[in-house]
């Protein structure tokens, strides 16, 4: 009888694009908008971010992502009994990305879905996706983190615009007799909407309201550190753990300032911080599998490590998950 879950394999795909902060700024001051690499990398030591092009989606990036996990996994797409994509920007208003990425993978029948809750939504599709196994409902998951965050982005304001990019990750989540996810924690706080959002929807044919980012970063900034501590040691206490058992921790790439005083509050060592939002820029859902699977590629984290993921985003949402790999 199964009783766990564990990734058997990641991938990731980043679009062609590389925008570096100097680009950026270049094109930003032709709209008469002010910016500079040096207050981009001390603010959030973000170098770069890649953006994809018109006409790629967000499912797009998803199969990308996809093909490699898979390949690692030593699986085909047609032993995969379960999607779930986490997108705040899916190709649609419906159907799902999931169900989309699942006609461009080849195949049909299992069930896909999307999960939507921002930066947290890694987190929060890997623990769905953990239960379903647990309950014997799958036993072969593609979970995906995918995001076309350049679409949504105002790039006439500065405070926000150079904050994110676009990219997918993945895992294969599979049924196992050892344990591979050990315990996690799942949080939602709505009445911090307003702090982080896209204020905007589709009626009659019209987008009512405004369908950008808005953020009001100083709160996202102290919410973050905080809970970001709180929910990796709830995590660690369900799983009669402590720091000293981590090896590695993955938290969503928002900001290094974020990233940094989280490991500190964890009396975690800054070699044991999975950075890659220097390159990627903050990718929301995607972040997390991204830096999973640029790190199992450089062949930093490795099979048999013990990996705090940790997610925060808009909702308010916040999460982790605690693994062996
Ligand atoms: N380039 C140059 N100057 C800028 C820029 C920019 N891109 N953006 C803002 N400024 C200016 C502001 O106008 C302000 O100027 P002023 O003093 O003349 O008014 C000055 O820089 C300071 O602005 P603040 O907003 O106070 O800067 P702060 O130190 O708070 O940094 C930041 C802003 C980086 C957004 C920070 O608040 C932050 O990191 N917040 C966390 C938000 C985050 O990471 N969000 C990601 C999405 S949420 C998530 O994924 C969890």
């Amino acid at each position: 009888m199964t009783s766990f879950s564990r990734i058997t394999g990641t991938g990731s795909y980043l679009p062609p694009r590389r925008v570096t902060n100097d680009d950026l700024a270049r094109e930003l001051a032709a709209r008469g908008v002010e910016t500079s690499d040096q207050w981009i990398v001390e603010r959030t030591g973000i170098r770069a971010r890649h953006f994809a092009a018109p006409d790629v989606t967000s499912s797009d990036l998803a199969l990308e992502a996809c093909r490699h996990a898979l390949e690692a996994a030593g699986r085909r797409a047609d032993e995969v009994d379960l999607i779930i994509v986490a997108t705040s920007t899916p190709d649609m208003v419906f159907p799902s990305s999931a169900a989309i990425l699942q006609r461009k993978l080849g195949v049909a029948g299992c069930p896909a879905f999307d999960v939507q809750a921002v930066c947290s939504g890694f987190v929060y599709a890997l623990t769905v996706a953990d239960a379903l196994i647990r309950t014997g409902t799958a036993r072969c998951a593609l979970v995906v983190g995918a995001e076309v965050f350049s679409r949504i982005l105002d790039f006439n304001d500065r405070t926000t615009c150079v904050l994110f990019g676009d990219g997918a990750g993945a895992v294969v989540l599979e049924a196992s007799e050892t344990p591979g996810i050990l315990a996690s924690d799942l949080h939602a706080d709505g009445k911090h909407a307003g702090i982080l959002c896209v204020p905007g929807q589709v009626s009659g044919g019209a987008i009512l309201g405004t369908p950008l980012l808005h953020m009001d970063g100083q709160a996202v900034f102290k919410l973050a550190v905080r809970v970001l501590e709180e929910s990796a040691r709830a995590t660690l206490a369900k799983a009669g753990k402590t720091e000293a058992d981590l090896d590695w921790l993955i938290p969503h790439q928002a900001n290094i300032r974020i990233m940094e005083g989280t490991a500190r509050k964890l009396k975690m060592s800054r070699e044991k911080l999975i950075v890659t939002v220097d390159e990627h820029g903050n990718t929301s859902a995607a972040s997390i599998p991204l830096a999973l699977d640029f790190a199992v590629r450089q062949g930093k984290i490795q099979k048999g490590d013990t990996l705090m993921l940790e997610g925060v985003g808009g909702g308010f949402t916040w999460g982790a998950v605690l693994l062996n790999l």
